[in-house]
């Protein structure tokens, strides 16, 4: 006589994986993961890394240097990068480092190239960021790299490691990789925010999806050639920028250009969602992402509380805030004020922060708590991780899930 069949809901997948999803956000929640990851022994960590860097002028290294473009998407002339350390003005549009340069620090990489730096060494990663760059290849167009771009040039990176280190190291190389990510910006204010065209055409929810959605293919292909480990810098309260609180100064007592950060708080809430998707779906994919918004925001309103005194002006500038982008080189301003001690500032310019915040950001995404930087810090992703949170758990409830159904099974 046969066993009687265990009575089964024909939903009982589908709720599942959503306790699943819950049972997660709870736990990443209360911040308990931790105690669950593995890391394999120190002994693996002889493998050459290698960190990879797309986005704007958050985290270009100096690949506006080698383009055509206009004098405010370079800032590789004085005074930019005056706390000197590095010899000469770099492209970096900061006193000093940017953020991933910071981060390659910690993880003892040697200095990441700028991609377009002639005689690059690509064997511990590059950067293929670019000032003014967008996800969408309209902003900025014919001015800027690309998010397109930077991933053909990625593509170029990928084959050259081929053929240098051989298919087998290569893809191990590629796969054990940090892909770090920060654009964005440029897409909300030029590319939305100034420009009419655009607004007709998009309300500010179909924008940012379609901001989004593009990211979100980038990722994908990323994915596709081999990417696990990605880093994300989100959105800044952009509205508190310099240039955008000056523009908005008339209609309030100087306070933030709100429709701005609006746009990039929808952006963020977007990203962190889609990102959580894609660590169901892709096999493997493990990241790092952080709230970047309120972590400056918290710096703007209470500067002294994090060793500044100004949260509001730009140290290098002109008009109100300093927020007219004239610090140096050929831009259309030519005059600007530079302040005396720019550890003060949390702007350097009238769009980017100074050093100190990079740093400071950086050490955050580099070993933050779980309560300001996850599912992963950069120093777990960069580390080999043999077993992650989501597949501890995944894993438990998938086996019993197989056990039953027998659908799962590999
Ligand atoms: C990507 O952006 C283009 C505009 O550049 C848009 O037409 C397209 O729909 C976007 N793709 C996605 C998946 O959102």
């Amino acid at each position: 006589m046969a066993s009687p069949s265990k009575p089964r809901s024909p939903f009982g997948c589908f709720v599942i994986s959503i306790t699943l999803v819950h049972f997660i956000a709870s736990i990443t929640s209360l911040g308990t993961c931790q105690s669950l990851v593995e890391e394999s022994s120190t002994s693996d960590d002889t493998n050459t890394k290698a960190f990879f860097i797309f986005g704007d002028s958050t985290v270009d290294s100096g690949n506006n240097n080698y383009i055509d473009t206009v004098p405010e998407n370079r800032a590789n002339y004085k005074p930019y990068g005056q706390n000197g350390y590095f010899k000469e003005p770099t492209g970096r549009f900061s006193d000093g480092r940017v953020i991933v340069d910071f981060i390659g620090e910690y993880e003892k990489l040697p200095l990441v190239p700028a991609f377009l730096q002639p005689n690059a060494d690509y064997t511990n990663g590059v950067n293929f960021a670019s000032g003014g760059a967008g996800v969408l290849a309209e902003t900025n167009q014919g001015m800027v790299i690309d998010l397109p771009t930077q991933l053909r040039n990625f593509e170029e990176v990928r084959v050259s490691l081929s053929e240098k280190l051989g298919e087998k190291k290569a893809k191990e190389l590629i796969s054990e990789a940090i892909y770090f990510i920060s654009i964005g910006s440029n897409d909300y204010m030029g590319g939305y925010l100034g420009n009419p065209k655009m607004q007709e055409s998009y309300n500010p929810e179909q924008y940012v999806g379609m901001v989004i959605g593009n990211l979100t293919q980038a990722i994908q292909v990323l994915y596709e050639k081999g990417a696990r480990k990605f880093g994300f810098l989100s959105l800044s309260p952009l509205g508190c920028l310099p240039a955008l609180r000056a523009l908005n100064s008339k209609s309030d007592k100087g306070g933030c250009f709100e429709a701005a950060s609006a746009l990039a708080q929808a952006h963020n809430h977007a990203l962190s969602s889609v990102l959580k998707s894609l660590e169901q779906i892709l096999e493997g994919f493990k990241y790092s992402n952080s709230n970047f918004y309120d972590w400056l925001q918290e710096r703007i309103s209470n500067p002294t509380n994090h060793g500044f005194k100004d949260g509001i002006n730009a140290c290098c500038g002109s008009g109100a805030y300093g927020g007219v982008f004239s610090c140096g080189g050929t831009k259309e301003v030519e005059d600007y004020e530079l302040c005396e001690n720019v550890g003060d500032y949390v702007w350097w310019d009238s769009f980017h922060p100074t050093e100190k915040i990079h740093e400071q950001f950086a050490k955050t995404l580099w070993n933050g708590p779980h309560s300001s930087v996850g599912p992963y810090n950069l120093k777990r992703l960069f580390s080999n991780i043999k077993v992650i949170k989501a597949r501890t758990i995944a894993d438990v409830v998938d086996r019993q899930e197989t056990g039953e159904q027998g659908i799962f099974q590999q």
